[in-house]
């Protein structure tokens, strides 16, 4: 397991997503990624997962403080109280007295950044929480969030299809990791020519390409989601493969802006402020 220092904190940087699995396809799931080796889990209060994720975790024989946990505060839980007290709930489903970064799930027009950053900042300090962090912030958002308190991570949609230069550049002149989540473009990458061709000559999958090619960044983590237990372990296997400058070039061509994108709701902030 290769980990990234990011503010003195090491951070695996490859990670386990979590959304859409649930009941014991997730335990399972969660159970043998941990024995293979990642030391990485995302979830979300939104997943519905966490209390199977925390079952997992302390059936497994990794000792919980070998394990980086995520998880994020649902949009409806951003006010200063339910900041707290949600959190509380998610450590109880977690089973586990910390979680190691609480990101704000995605950026809300309704509750002030300020309050819910304060609050969470408040359980660093109890030490409910290792870390502060945000997901779905443009980098004007990120600049926000940064004057308010110190931000440990900003987890966005990143694979070869979306580039992210701007947040890119910001995390890594401020020292946070850019979390990449959907980094396989749910599935989307396994059938590119470019990605199958340099996947052929390496005698590797597509998915693990792809992976490769992120892991190769600095300051980025995948958290590439799988069911399987050797799509589990193969996904692990990509920080084995090291791709040449012509190969990771050709991968960052594929860039589509921001017509490549996949999660984009309506709430969605604006991506380019
Ligand atoms: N912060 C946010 O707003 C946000 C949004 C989206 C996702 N996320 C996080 O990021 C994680 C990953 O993103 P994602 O789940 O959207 O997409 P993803 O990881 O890009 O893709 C997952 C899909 O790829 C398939 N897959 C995985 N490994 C494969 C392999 N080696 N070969 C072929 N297919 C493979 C999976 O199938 P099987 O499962 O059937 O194996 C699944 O259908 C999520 O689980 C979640 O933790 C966060």
């Amino acid at each position: 397991m290769s980990y990234v220092d990011v503010q003195g904190r090491w951070i695996p940087t490859i990670g386990f997503g979590t959304w859409k699995l649930t009941g014991s396809t997730c335990h399972d799931a969660v159970a043998h990624a941990l024995a293979v080796g990642y030391r990485h889990l995302d979830t979300a209060q939104m997943y519905g997962n966490e209390d199977v994720v925390g079952q997992a975790l302390e059936a497994s024989a990794v000792p919980r403080e070998d394990v980086w946990l995520t998880t994020k505060l649902l949009p409806g839980n951003l006010t200063a109280e339910r900041v707290r007290t949600s959190t509380e709930e998610s450590l109880r489903a977690l089973r586990t007295e910390h979680v190691d970064l609480l990101l704000i799930h995605w950026p809300s027009t309704d509750v002030p950044l300020a309050e819910t950053l304060e609050a969470m900042a408040a359980l660093v300090d109890d030490g409910l929480i290792g870390a502060v962090g945000v997901s779905n912030f443009p980098p004007s958002l990120v600049r926000e969030a940064m004057a308010i308190t110190p931000i440990v991570a900003n987890q966005v949609e990143y694979h070869p299809y979306l580039s992210q230069d701007a947040l890119l550049a910001l995390a890594r002149e401020h020292d946070h990791l850019l979390t990449a989540y959907s980094p396989l473009a749910r599935g989307r990458v396994l059938d590119e020519p470019v990605i199958v061709e340099i996947a052929e000559e390496h005698g590797a999958t597509p998915a693990q390409v792809t992976l490769a090619w992120l892991l190769a960044q600095d300051h980025v983590a995948p958290i590439p989601k799988a069911t399987s237990p050797s799509r589990i372990e193969a996904n692990l296997a990509a920080a084995d493969l090291a791709l040449s400058d012509d190969e990771l070039a050709r991968i960052t061509a594929l860039d589509e802006g921001q017509a490549g994108r996949i999660v984009d709701p309506p709430s969605a902030p604006d991506w380019e402020r």
